[in-house]
């Protein structure tokens, strides 16, 4: 039945944005007129079949029944495919949602600890993107991910890394970002010693003292700086006195030398030629000559590349505000380009019921099925509740309507997976205030305070309260 062309009759304005976008993700083709439609999908507001004429060849399903289908990933012959951790712990290897990713011994550097992720729901296109993410890590592949805003592009770089003790810098880009914050700049040099410029001395060792070269030629060997006893002595045999800047290097010539990951987060929002300054940085093997320094070269024979090290990208997509068109050339270069998916009603409803009952949804991803391990829930007391599963079904199926429907139209994407954990820890707060029989007013209140009071616009206000009514929630007017 996928890949065929689907049309929706019977839908109101603001759910067939959303049925279309569930149908696309599930692989069908959506037709703009009856004649080529191939299925014609009924939404619940019905359609007279009548006018489908004498056509045999055309089916009719009815929309309820067909989501439930493609929303519920282990039914009919599924439940048959393998099952398989999303994490598997190797001795030199992590193995995450299918790829095995060695582990590499950077040094130095801040590992995302794991706080960060406690409401991270293993859903279908947040275990994809790890997957993405994995797969660059393995293969020394440039990766960027590219999508909606709080499509987890930035979560799951950093989730991936916390798996593997991996530490990442991570460089947040925008229109005042330069070449210094990626490569390096000159500082005024302190009492430390790496102002010496320690090549260049090397270079005359001919003239220096032995007892000075042999100093200058362990601390290169240790890709270190002089410490101050071998400062001292230097500067008393030499005469020498330091130059009052040194270069400090910038967190990719870093993150080079010991193995970091860099993440250059919102990356289309900085100037391009800035970002192409990172040419030879994204090449497979990568190097950087550091003109901007002391000329050292990292990579081709210079100075080793430690081999853990790897380039990661996030960015919304060039209509948002403000982005920049990036060049194919420099595009090319992240030879690992994912398109991360935003949630869909089915994500909003698993990412409840994560928070809710602890439980991750079943995903299947090359054909096999992945479940996270069930955790602790985050607003556990929700789940006792009356009537809180016809809830996680309201706000799931409102918040999806409002994330791409009523007012997405006007505002760009309000409603997002950040909205949805700042609605509930909202509505636990009260809770614990005022008791679990004041569930529903609690609710009211929060989606108020939270949704409502952010639509500008009367008309899409009262559209998008329509909508949670119609979900079964409580609504309260706005002021
Ligand atoms: N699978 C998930 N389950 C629960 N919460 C999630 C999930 N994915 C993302 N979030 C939450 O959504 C918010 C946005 O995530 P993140 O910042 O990674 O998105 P992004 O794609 O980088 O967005 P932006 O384009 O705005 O930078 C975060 O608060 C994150 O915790
Ligand atoms: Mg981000």
């Amino acid at each position: 039945m996928k890949n065929k062309k689907v049309l929706l009759r019977g839908f109101d304005k603001a759910s067939q944005p959303l049925a279309e976008q569930t149908l696309t993700r599930a692989g069908y083709t959506l037709a703009s007129t009856l004649t080529t439609a191939e299925v014609v999908v009924v939404g619940p507001l019905g359609f007279d079949t009548d006018a489908l004429g004498p056509d045999p060849k055309k089916a009719v399903l009815i929309w309820e029944n067909l989501r439930k289908n493609l929303e519920s990933p282990t039914t009919g012959a599924q439940q048959d495919l393998p099952r398989r951790p999303v994490i598997e712990r190797g001795n030199s290897s992590i193995r995450i949602v299918g790829i095995d990713v060695p582990l590499s011994g950077a040094t130095g550097g801040q590992v995302p600890p794991a706080e960060r992720f406690h409401r991270i729901c293993l859903d279908a296109p947040f275990l994809n993107a790890a997957r993405a993410v994995a797969l660059g890590a393995a293969q020394g592949l440039p990766t960027s991910l590219e999508g909606v805003t709080a499509a987890a592009k930035t979560t799951v770089v950093l989730w991936v890394a916390h798996l593997l003790n991996q530490p990442v810098a991570r460089l947040n880009l925008n229109g005042q970002s330069d070449v210094t914050e990626l490569i390096g700049r000159y500082v005024p040099a302190g009492q430390g010693d790496e102002d010496w410029n320690l090549p260049a001395l090397a270079r005359l060792g001919h003239l220096l003292k032995p007892e000075c070269l042999a100093i200058i030629q362990q601390a290169l060997s240790e890709n270190r700086s002089l410490d101050w006893a071998e400062s001292t002595l230097i500067q008393a045999h030499t005469g020498l006195t330091r130059s009052r800047w040194r270069f400090q290097e910038g967190i990719v010539p870093q993150a080079m030398r010991k193995g970091g990951w860099v993440l250059l987060d919102e990356m289309n929002l900085a100037e391009p030629q800035i970002l192409e300054r990172l040419n030879p940085v994204l090449e497979c093997p990568p190097s950087l000559l550091l003109t901007e320094g002391d000329g050292a070269w990292l990579g081709q024979g210079g100075i080793p590349v430690h081999p853990g090290f790897r380039v990661f990208a996030a960015m919304n997509p060039s209509d948002y505000a403000g982005r920049s068109n990036l060049s194919p050339a420099f595009k090319d270069r992240f030879l690992n380009w994912f398109q991360a998916q935003p949630p869909g009603e089915a994500e909003y409803r698993s990412q409840l019921q994560f928070l809710i009952h602890g439980q991750h949804p079943e995903v299947i991803i090359n054909r096999c099925i992945y479940q996270g391990d069930r955790s602790e829930p985050v607003h556990g007391e929700l789940a006792s509740v009356e009537g809180i599963d016809g809830w996680i079904d309201g706000l799931a199926s409102c918040q999806a309507s409002l994330s791409i429907g009523v007012a997405g139209k006007r505002d760009g994407i309000l409603f997002t997976r950040r909205s949805l954990n700042a609605l509930l820890d909202l509505w636990v707060a009260r809770i614990r205030e005022s008791g679990p029989s004041a569930a529903r007013t609690a609710l009211g209140a929060s989606l108020k305070d939270l949704y409502w009071n952010r639509i500008a616009n009367t008309a899409d206000r009262n559209a998008s309260m329509g909508v949670a009514e119609a979900a079964g929630l409580p609504v309260e007017d706005a002021p």
